[in-house]
């Protein structure tokens, strides 16, 4: 399968791509966690694209296509993929068409703003591992301590409220836009976030199984 995830900043898009790459047994590729290693690991690209994850500002088109294109050559994608936060622009929705990439869905999991503050503020991620938390959702076994790898978990930059504000409206202007691109090509699925994870997979994987 292969499949892209859509929804607002902090819909749990993350999430719900660890437990169907699984189910499915495919990768997920996940543009925010390969900028951000470049980030951490210091590379031209990380630096590059530091000032705009920070302030939450989409990184430039140019950019994710490029993470994209030499990623999906790798052969764990050839069964398959999940890419999560890719497309997020038109113009790199148009990119993955013309690199001859036929997805067969994009399943946007909506979740109210309200509701994705509220969730934003929670979250917890793993210094180390890059692992996600949340204070009341998701809580590891041990305070401020990572379940897989023992780092410390600390709150994303990009998750403080203002940065939180910005990339929902970058989202309903240059993001949301997506959902009319692949209604058109008939491969649009919706899906209401729940309040519980757990809900929100069974509606999910569901909706896959009917693909
Ligand atoms: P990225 O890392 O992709 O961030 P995002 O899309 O903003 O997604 P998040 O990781 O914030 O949220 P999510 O939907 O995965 O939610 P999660 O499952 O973690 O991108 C970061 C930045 O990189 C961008 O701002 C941009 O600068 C750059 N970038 C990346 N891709 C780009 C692109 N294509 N073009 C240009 N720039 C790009 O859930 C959130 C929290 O809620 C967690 O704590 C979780 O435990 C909790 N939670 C999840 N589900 C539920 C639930 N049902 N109920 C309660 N809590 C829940």
């Amino acid at each position: 399968m292969k499949l892209i995830l859509l929804g607002a900043p902090g819909a749990g898009k993350g999430t719900q791509a660890e437990i169907i790459s699984e189910k499915y047994d495919i990768p997920t590729i996940s543009t925010g966690n390969i900028i951000r290693a470049a980030l951490k690991n210091g590379t031209e690209m990380g630096l590059k694209a530091k000032a705009y994850i920070d302030s939450g500002r989409l990184v430039p088109d140019d950019v994710v296509i490029g993470i994209i294109k030499e990623r999906l050559s790798d052969t764990d994608c050839q069964n398959g993929f999940i890419l999560d936060g890719f497309p997020r622009t038109i113009p790199q929705a148009e990119a993955l068409d013309n690199m001859g990439v036929n997805v067969d869905a994009a399943l946007s999991i909506e979740v109210d703003d309200r509701e994705i503050v509220k969730r934003m503020s929670g979250r917890r991620v793993c210094e180390k591992c890059g692992a996600s938390y949340h204070t009341e959702f998701k809580k590891p076994a041990n305070d401020g301590v990572c379940d897989a790898c023992g780092g410390k978990l600390v709150i994303r930059k990009d998750d403080e409220p203002d940065t939180v504000h910005d990339r929902l409206d970058i989202y309903h202007k240059q993001t949301e836009p997506l959902k009319s691109y692949y209604k058109t090509q008939d491969k649009l699925i919706i899906v209401e976030g729940q309040d519980k994870v757990s809900d929100t997979t069974e509606l999910v994987l569901k909706a896959l199984s009917e693909i």
